[in-house]
């Protein structure tokens, strides 16, 4: 069966199938038409860390198609106490028709993709966050009108988010830099997948250490925080490092003058970006953020 692992796994074609079925759900939700086809079905998910739009947007989400879902923390979890992925995949493959797994390391949903006879979701790990980047397309094409030739500019930690977009914007044909401090970029073997998917695209996925030529004439800047979880230890020598390239009234009038901000959040004001740049009129992150539970049903209604 079908998994959503990486957005690497997905074509371009699929990715726009699942945008315009997005549209499609978000329409009728918007408009109090009800539309049930996952009833009784049950996703599981399975949290080892702690999430507020992952968790909330997936459970309603199944809700509203007319199935359920069970939040599973670690902790209650006998992998918690050792039990193997493996043995806890094709157990609750006996039980639930999808998983949605939030954990460290990414192989280890790999894994349990492995051992599922259903369909696992990565609602992030490590290496990447292809759900929210999914959500992302959907709210660039909302407000641009198209993805092909438009410029995205990532600025800051080479995270999983920063690995998520570079992907996203190979498959749809969208240009792509990244700024991250030095020893900060992005994984060599994450660039180098999205430069050999924009080879086919016709995109081009730069990665640079200065933020200000990464932001020359975006039409998407995106920052993310600087500091993500299990990382706290490392919080005060990032916040120095990271400093100049916080997102600020300053950097981003190298964007286009249209340019729209993004951010996946949860966020620090005064940090990664202003309150200025992430409060004020070329903002989305609100409607980005809903767009979780509209991109997210799409994929459920389509994996089910
Ligand atoms: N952006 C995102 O994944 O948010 P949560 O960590 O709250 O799920």
């Amino acid at each position: 069966g079908k998994d959503f692992l990486t957005l690497a796994d997905y074509s371009k074609e699929e990715i726009e199938y699942l945008l315009h079925l997005a549209l499609e759900l978000k329409e009728k939700q918007q408009s109090g038409e009800r539309y049930m086809p996952l009833s009784g079905k049950t996703l599981a998910m399975i949290f080892e860390k702690p999430s507020t739009r992952t968790r909330v947007s997936f459970e309603v989400g199944m809700v509203q198609l007319g199935g359920h879902a069970l939040h599973l923390s670690s902790r209650d979890l006998q992998i918690g106490r050792g039990e193997t992925i493996a043995d806890t995949a094709r157990v609750l493959s006996e039980y639930v028709d999808a998983i949605m797994i939030r954990t460290f390391e990414h192989e280890k949903v790999e894994e349990l993709a492995h051992y599922a006879t259903i369909p696992v979701i990565n609602g992030l790990t490590d290496d990447d966050h292809p759900c929210q980047a999914l959500a992302d397309l959907l709210t660039i094409y909302e407000v641009k009108g198209k993805l092909q030739g438009l410029k995205l500019a990532y600025i800051g930690d080479g995270n999983n988010m920063a690995h998520a977009l570079m992907l996203a914007a190979a498959k749809v044909g969208m240009d792509c830099a990244v700024a991250s401090p030095k020893g900060y970029e992005p994984k060599e073997a994450v660039v180098n997948e999205a430069k050999n998917i924009a080879n086919e695209s016709g995109a081009t996925i730069v990665v640079t250490n200065d933020p200000y030529e990464a932001l020359v004439d975006a039409d998407v800047v995106y920052t993310d925080v600087w500091a993500s979880m299990g990382q706290e230890a490392e919080a005060i020598e990032r916040m120095h490092i990271f400093a100049p390239f916080q997102v600020n009234e300053t950097l981003v009038q190298q964007a286009k003058s249209d340019f729209m901000f993004l951010h996946c959040l949860p966020a620090h004001r005064g940090e990664e970006v202003t309150e200025g740049v992430i409060d004020g009129v070329h903002s989305y992150i609100f409607q980005q953020a809903g767009n979780r539970l509209h991109a997210q049903k799409a994929l459920l209604v389509s994996l089910l």
